[in-house]
């Protein structure tokens, strides 16, 4: 008897649940550091408690007193490893201040020593006896400390391509009826993901595993084996699970290659959890930024002339720098632009990706301009947006491939109820609270880079589906297995996906929002070569290629439509036919664009990443309305967000339940970036203060009491086979000036520095 497979459902679309929820909330869910090795060292770091200078030597008797204690690593004994290059200038590296290679000291809280004994309570009541002593330097901070150096990104970053430039800005600006200038700042940031920065590492012969929570496993695979000297295939990554990561896990921190060196030279597993406040430095944050935002219009309110010029710190060591005005001189239409960005070198650790580099920061300060502008021009800030509203960016003339920003904003509207807005500022209150409401915009730019997967399909319906992808919270597993389900024709219950281990076939960084664009389209290409084989073994004669393109749905966008038009497919008489019980499929997909060398470059853990403004004739972004409302308190300045409304358009949906718990963290981060949370600096020393979870405020339950997401339908064939845009950085981008502009609509002032204190309010 054969069973003809169930006409393929629109899995892709659905909103099932997270494949990993019950491994989740019961606890079974394997995080790196819940690795059980066996006979472990324990690794407890000692970080350095001057930012600048050099150390003069270490006292470390106290320490080797303490019972267990196996060894203790510094400068002084420790392996010189290879130089790792900076993930955003082609390497693997999220800092290329390498610790334990000299006795120089380049940031504060660097490692200086790893202590190795045989619990994890003596290896850190070790690390606590030991004494290092320091010649120390004055630092520099931040903006305005002494001795700061300012100079263009362009040319000092591979990364940073171009200020964006057209037309003749400052003519344009000099001749405009309404003029604005207006200064921005945003504050230093830290990921603070709930799992901390562990890392194990096991040596078996030549070979090493490395468990540790990374975005990119490929990436560290390779970037671990530079800095050891050996053959990148003799390192694997593990890593099931990521317990929080947004940017802070994407590229390679030193900690790494150093324990694997430690581990070998003990000749046991070690493991290591660093602590959080450790975690404030021997990872990357979001620097501190400031921008000059300048703007002329007509009395219209069409844009003649913009100009963004942003500065940002960075470490002595590298030239980091997010890099926003490829997006901000995009945004809308406007002849004239001009834009810099410059990088301010200061004594602290290296800065890296955080959601949503680079469009948080930069995004905050045109979209706190734009509704300057409106209030100047005495004109709605949604009708100011649909004026400038453009298909085609103003730098290039390339057109959007699709742009639904309007009617996020309309919708969203709607929704918010901004039609009961009085425009006038603190013309609202409740009692003693004064009511504001405000908006902006919301987009990250639609990203992809090659990726390869392997597809496993049974006689029975059963499918394994593996692909180096990540589970940062994003629900990859549960997308890709949608993917598999619907390219199949099986049920998304038969499907089991792997992801999260480099020895599965290799997938980019789950970084800027590419993840589930990639991932998905290289598993559908896979899945449509299976499908290929078994067409071809019940219809030999039939001529393959065109059978397929019609029935196997190579054609971008897989609406619900195209799917309904898949034949369905009765893979138990093709297998009969094939006389096989088992049919398996490898592929590499490429997004349109990429450079010749991309598949290599894929296996050793090279990003090739295309999209957003960087492609050849389009620009790709994802969009977004957000609407705040905030109340004031007019006696004690109090700031309370009762209500956050999102709408977003952002290609095809692939799960509505996993991408609203994407949102709605993005809107719930943007307000928080915006009320609460900042890195204090101690200036003196270059020191983060409040580096705990007690003193780095983030909202609770209490702080964030309504949010509403809305996601509008939308098809872009112009993208990849996923029809998919991205979601993951979408959410927080353009909160922070919805919230400043609430406020301004509340209280009258105007708040150009985050966060927002109650003590920075003068009602
Ligand atoms: Mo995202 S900050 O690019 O991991």
């Amino acid at each position: 008897m054969s069973i003809a497979a169930p006409e393929p459902k629109a899995n892709m679309g659905q909103p099932i649940p997270r494949y990993d929820a019950v491994a989740k909330v019961t606890g079974k869910a394997q995080y790196a550091a819940d690795v059980a090795l066996v006979s472990p060292a324990y690794a407890y770091l000692v970080t350095s408690s001057i930012a600048k200078g050099r150390i003069d030597g270490f006292d470390l008797d106290a320490a080797r007193r303490v019972r267990g204690v196996i060894d203790i690593v510094t400068h002084e004994n420790a392996e010189k490893l290879k130089e790792a290059k900076l993930f955003s200038n082609g390497g693997y590296a999220a800092t290329t201040i390498q610790p334990l290679k000299s006795a120089d000291i380049a940031q504060e809280g660097e490692i200086v020593a790893i202590v190795l004994a045989e619990t994890f309570e003596a290896a850190r009541q070790a690390a606590q006896a030991v004494k290092v002593n320091y010649t120390a330097a004055v630092p520099t901070t931040t903006f305005d400390s002494p001795d700061t150096t300012s100079a263009p990104a362009k040319g000092q970053l591979a990364q940073f391509k171009e200020d964006p430039k057209v037309g003749d800005f400052a003519k344009a600006f000099d001749e405009a009826e309404v003029k604005l200038t207006a200064d921005y700042e945003t504050p230093t940031q830290h990921h603070n993901p709930m799992e901390l920065f562990a890392t194990s590492c096991v040596w078996n012969g030549d070979n090493l595993t490395i468990y540790e929570p990374t975005q990119y496993v490929y990436g560290l695979k390779n970037g671990v084996a530079e800095q050891l000297g050996i053959d990148a295939d003799k390192v694997r990554v593990i890593n099931a699970y990521v317990g929080g990561a947004f940017g802070s896990k994407g590229s390679m921190t030193p900690r790494t290659a150093i324990i694997a060196s430690v581990a070998r030279r003990l000749g046991r597993p070690v493991k290591l959890v660093a602590t959080r406040d450790q975690g404030f430095t021997i990872a990357t944050y979001r620097a501190e930024t400031r921008h000059q935002i300048q703007i002329g219009a007509g009395r219209d309110g069409k844009l003649t002339a913009l100009r963004h010029e942003g500065w940002e710190i960075s470490s002595r060591a590298d030239p980091y720098a997010v890099g926003g005005t490829k997006t901000t001189t995009r945004m809308y239409a406007c002849p004239n632009v001009e834009s810099l960005v410059s990088i301010v070198r200061a004594d602290r650790n290296t800065p890296g990706f955080m959601r949503a580099p680079p469009e948080v920061p930069y995004m905050f300060a045109l979209e706190s301009a734009m509704d300057e502008l409106a209030v100047e021009l005495k004109m709605d800030p949604i009708e100011l947006r649909r004026i400038n509203d453009t298909m085609r960016e103003p730098i290039g003339g390339k057109p959007y491939t699709s742009r639904s920003l309007m009617a996020c904003f309309d919708t969203a509207a709607k929704t918010f109820g901004w039609a009961q807005r009085n425009a006038q500022p603190k013309s609202m209150a409740d009692g003693d609270w004064l009511i504001g409401y405000g908006c902006a915009t919301s987009c990250y730019p639609t990203q992809m880079a090659p990726a390869a997967a392997r597809v496993r399909l049974q006689r029975d319906g059963r499918t394994r589906v593996e692909i180096a992808g990540h589970e940062i919270g994003n629900g990859a597993y549960t997308v890709i297995g949608q993917a598999a389900a619907e390219k199949l024709g099986v049920p998304v219950e038969k499907v089991s996906v792997f992801i999260g281990d480099s020895d599965l076939p290799p997938a980019p960084v789950a970084g800027g929002s590419n993840s589930t664009a990639s991932t998905c389209s290289a598993v559908m290409m896979v899945c449509d070569q299976v499908r290929q084989r078994l067409f071809k073994a019940l219809m030999p004669n039939e001529t393959l290629v065109d059978k397929a393109k019609e029935t196997v749905g190579l054609a971008p966008a897989p609406s619900a439509q195209a799917a309904k038009s898949d034949r369905p497919l009765d893979i138990e008489r093709a297998f009969d036919a094939l006389g096989v019980s088992v049919v398996e499929e490898y592929g590499e997909w490429k997004p349109d664009g990429v450079p010749m060398d991309s598949f290599r470059a894929m296996h050793r853990g090279q990003m090739r990443m295309v999209g957003g403004d960087a492609m050849k004739d389009k620009i790709a972004y994802a969009f977004g309305a957000e609407f705040v409302e905030v109340r004031i308190n007019r006696w004690t300045h109090e700031i309370r967000v009762p209500r956050l409304v999102g709408a977003f358009a952002a290609g095809h949906i692939m799960n509505p339940r996993t991408a609203r718990s994407q949102l709605m963290g993005g809107l719930i981060w943007g307000m928080s970036s915006a009320l609460h949370e900042a890195t204090e600096l101690d200036e003196r020393y270059a020191r983060y203060v409040n580096d705990n979870l007690a003193d780095y405020l983030v909202p609770v339950n209490a702080d964030v009491p309504d949010v509403e997401v809305i996601m509008l339908a939308e098809q872009d064939d112009h993208i990849n086979p996923a029809g998919v845009k991205g979601i993951g950085e979408l959410g927080n981008v353009g909160t922070n000036a919805a919230v400043c502009n609430a406020i301004f609509h509340a209280t009258g002032q105007r708040i150009r520095k985050l966060p927002v204190r109650l003590e920075n309010l003068e009602i």
